[in-house]
């Protein structure tokens, strides 16, 4: 959800403007996938990169997430969503935790949709996570190195029981991954929009679906 603050700026708004205006898109953008009949929708919402932004900035993101999982909780319920959250969600502040924890718990039986926000999230600390754990089990006895697979590397990341994303979409134009679910989109269709984050509306999310339509997908094969 890149380019929030781009927005701001073009329009001489602080930044937190920009993440304010993203977080209708953000509202817009888990509608209209819901109609669709997408499964799984996972939102890049706070890299563990973010957390060297200006405290202010931090303390707006966070305040709007909250604001956010308040107002949603009980369209998630009407609208049977599931929420999950994959990052270092220990960083985060213990009141937007604890509100998390509350939500997800809350919508856990839900089954129509998932939405997945990383927070505090980056896939170089995710994998290296994982392989401490392998490593660990190894070093226990409890696993021979010959017995890690790519299934079971994968059972060891937080997204495991999460299907791998087949479409991957990058805002404001930027053509760089920037840590994101580098294990998971091995196999994803990149599409990159220029429109900044807040911009992003259901009729550029149904354009970049398309543009998935007329992709061949291989996976490798001929
Ligand atoms: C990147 O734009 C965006 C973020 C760091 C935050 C994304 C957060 C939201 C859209 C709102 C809150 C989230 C939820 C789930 C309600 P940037 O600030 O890096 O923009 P720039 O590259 O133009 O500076």
């Amino acid at each position: 959800m890149d380019g929030n603050g781009r927005w701001a700026k073009e329009r001489g708004l602080p930044r937190r403007e920009g993440h304010r205006a993203g977080a209708e898109s953000v509202r817009e953008i888990m509608e209209a996938c819901k109609e669709l009949g997408v499964g799984y929708l996972t939102l890049f919402a706070f890299s563990s990169e973010n957390w060297s932004r200006p405290a202010a900035e931090v303390h707006a993101l966070m305040a709007l997430l909250e604001r956010f999982l308040r107002e949603k909780a009980k369209d998630l319920d009407r609208q049977d969503v599931r929420l999950l959250a994959i990052g270092q969600l220990d960083r985060l502040p213990a009141k937007t935790r604890a509100l998390l924890d509350s939500i997800i718990a809350r919508t856990a039986s839900h089954s129509s949709m998932t939405m997945v926000l990383a927070l505090s999230y980056g896939a170089r600390e995710e994998i290296v996570a994982a392989a401490r754990s392998l490593a660990a089990d190894a070093a226990a006895g409890r696993l021979l190195p010959e017995a890690i697979d790519a299934e079971l590397f994968s059972s060891r990341l937080q997204t495991t029981g999460i299907p791998d994303p087949d479409l991957l979409i990058r805002t404001s134009g930027e053509m760089r991954i920037s840590n994101f679910l580098l294990w998971q989109i091995s196999y994803a269709e990149i599409v990159i929009v220029k429109k900044n984050w807040p911009d992003f509306r259901e009729g550029d999310l149904f354009e970049a679906v398309e543009e998935y339509q007329r992709r061949h997908r291989r996976f490798g094969a001929l």
